[in-house]
């Protein structure tokens, strides 16, 4: 470890961002009643133009009067480069009461975006003296993004989470793609004329991931767009938690037990982390660095490896 310690990110689960259009009230009793951790409520790319300020008051008065039990409840206003967000922030910020939690702020392509929304953020909250600070997660989805993502997880102290948004990530780089994640056709190698698919996504998740973990910020998969295709997101969601990532977004109902399913560390790969944690303990009291479990090397990098799967299920169990 650097002198610099990693901090921790926020302690609460985060392994299902569900998302619904501000404008489809309908929705948000069945998003209170659902097993998601997070609400995305949307006031940006789901809602039409004509719709904006018809979905902000609902979103308010949603917040205000729905019983979202202990969900995190995070709206996502409009990008920066619309005339729409600074009136999302200033109504959310005077109108909703302290049960919103958190401002998604969508493409995000540098620090200063941040630190713009958190000057408004912060003057308002003194001007009306809110107690609870509110917090923001980012969606990268740019080249700007992915190219800034570092500086961007460290632009405020109120930043607790950062999602790849696959869709406008792909048109942003110019991928030659309409996918929504998951596996696309023609990014294959050859090998004997057989297909061997690779993962277009995992440079991007990854750098994600490492400015996420630098900062103390939670790192989270976005949207995975065909919500027919279950095999297909758990594929995409296991990828995703096998690099660090904390948890993913459902667009649809369905996708919610998925997430969950994945994003909670399984009873086995629990116990197997304790039985490495007391074989270490064995090899400690005995004064070793490294031992040998189920035939395979177990040293003292071992103890954080297992120590994150722990934490992380007392987390979520807690
Ligand atoms: N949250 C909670 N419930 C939802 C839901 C959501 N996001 N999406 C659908 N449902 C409900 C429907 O109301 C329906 O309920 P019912 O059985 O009581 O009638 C049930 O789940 C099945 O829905 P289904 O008919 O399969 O889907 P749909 O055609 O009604 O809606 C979408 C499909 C994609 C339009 C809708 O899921 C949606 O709006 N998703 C979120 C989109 C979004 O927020 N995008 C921004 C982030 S990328
Ligand atoms: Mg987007």
């Amino acid at each position: 470890m650097s002198f610099r310690l990693q901090p921790q990110p926020v302690a609460r689960p985060n392994r299902c961002q569900l998302f619904g259009p501000g404008s489809n009230t309908k929705l948000f009793a069945k998003m209170a009643a659902s097993a998601a951790d997070v609400i995305n409520l949307d006031l940006e790319d789901s809602v039409a133009p004509t719709d904006k300020d018809i979905a902000r008051a609902n979103v308010i008065e949603a917040i205000n009067t729905v019983d979202w039990g202990n969900k995190t409840i995070s709206v996502r206003i409009n990008s920066l480069d619309t005339p729409y967000w600074y009136r999302d922030v200033v109504d959310l910020l005077e109108q909703a009461s302290e049960r919103l939690d958190i401002i998604m702020i969508p493409k995000v392509g540098c620090a200063e975006d941040v630190y713009a929304v958190d000057a408004l953020v912060t003057a308002i909250e003194r001007a009306k003296g809110r107690t609870k600070k509110i917090g923001f997660e980012v969606i990268i989805e740019s080249a700007a993004g992915i190219a800034h993502c570092e500086a961007i997880a460290a632009a405020s102290p109120r930043m607790q989470a950062m999602s790849l948004g696959a869709a406008d990530f792909a048109a942003s780089m110019g991928m030659q793609t309409t996918g929504i994640g998951g596996t696309q056709e023609n990014y294959y190698m050859l090998r004997d004329g057989t297909k061997h698919w690779s993962d277009p996504w995992h440079w991007a998740q990854t750098a994600i991931v490492a400015a996420c973990r630098t900062h103390g910020v939670l790192p989270v998969d976005g949207p995975f767009g065909d919500f027919s295709d279950d095999e297909g997101y758990r594929a995409q969601a296991l990828r995703s938690a096998t690099l660090g990532m904390v948890g993913k977004w459902a667009i649809h109902p369905k996708q919610i037990a998925l997430a969950n399913e994945v994003f909670t560390p399984s009873d086995a790969a629990v116990s197997e982390a304790r039985e490495i944690l007391a074989a270490m303990e064995v090899a400690k009291a005995n004064g070793e660095g490294a031992t040998v479990y189920k035939g395979r090397l177990v040293d003292i990098a071992s103890i954080k490896q297992a120590e994150v799967i722990v934490r992380q299920s007392e987390m979520i169990a807690g």
